[in-house]
């Protein structure tokens, strides 16, 4: 599977705190003012920061050169957006002429119980039915059970069903556990699923202190 990475920040989450200087924060802030702009066509200022911030969040994570973003308005519209990419590129037909009734398959993706309600609610909106989130165990740090997930994979390929995405947590807003992402990375190559990453407020302290 090729790597692109794709991911939408949050604008509110860039302009959290003064305590930082970064460049990306104050950008962040001025993105937000500017994000009901009309940029429809020509030349507009608020399309120049979108792309600024997201070089400079690239740089901020060492994300490769080819990797791309779009700010949005908070993170469960990013992981609306996120989710939808991961849809569209993993069910193997054209979602957008066939819509999900194109499916041979049902789609079915994973998260841990910790995981943020909007994880639902997207699933919910993209048609993929919420019984098609498999919350996965954690263990005693509150991290997804990497052995229960690959059990679940597993079972579901069984049973005829396609898996298609895992949804990492890098900060739970309960309490603040990060999954283990490396490990989640090994398993998804090896599986072939997306690979998705909700960050939201953890991941950008995580990145800035
Ligand atoms: C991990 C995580 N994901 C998603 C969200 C949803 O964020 P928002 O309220 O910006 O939509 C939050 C909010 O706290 C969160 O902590």
């Amino acid at each position: 599977m090729s790597c692109h990475i794709r991911w939408a920040i949050s604008t509110p989450l860039l302009g959290l705190g003064d305590r930082h200087r970064h460049p990306a924060r104050r950008a962040g802030r001025n993105a937000r003012r500017g994000h009901e702009s009309q940029c429809g066509c020509g030349d507009h200022v608020a399309n120049y920061v979108e792309a600024q911030v997201i070089e400079w969040i690239k740089q901020m994570l060492a994300y490769p050169q080819p990797a791309s973003g779009v700010l949005v308005s908070g993170a469960s519209v990013a992981n609306l957006v996120c989710l939808t990419v991961a849809r569209d590129s993993m069910a193997g037909y054209d979602v957008r002429s066939q819509g999900l009734q194109g499916a041979q398959k049902r789609m079915t993706l994973y998260a841990s119980s910790e995981v943020h309600s909007c994880i639902e609610r997207a699933v919910d909106i993209l048609g993929l039915g919420c019984e098609s989130l498999r919350l996965i165990p954690v263990n005693q740090d509150y991290q997804i059970d990497l052995q229960a997930l690959r059990a679940a994979i597993a079972a579901d390929r069984r049973a005829g069903f396609q898996p298609f995405c895992v949804v990492g947590n890098a900060g739970t807003v309960n309490t603040g556990a990060i999954d283990d992402l490396p490990a989640l990375a090994d398993l998804c190559q090896e599986q072939g699923l997306w690979f998705h990453v909700d960050g939201a407020i953890g991941s950008v302290f995580g990145a800035l202190t």
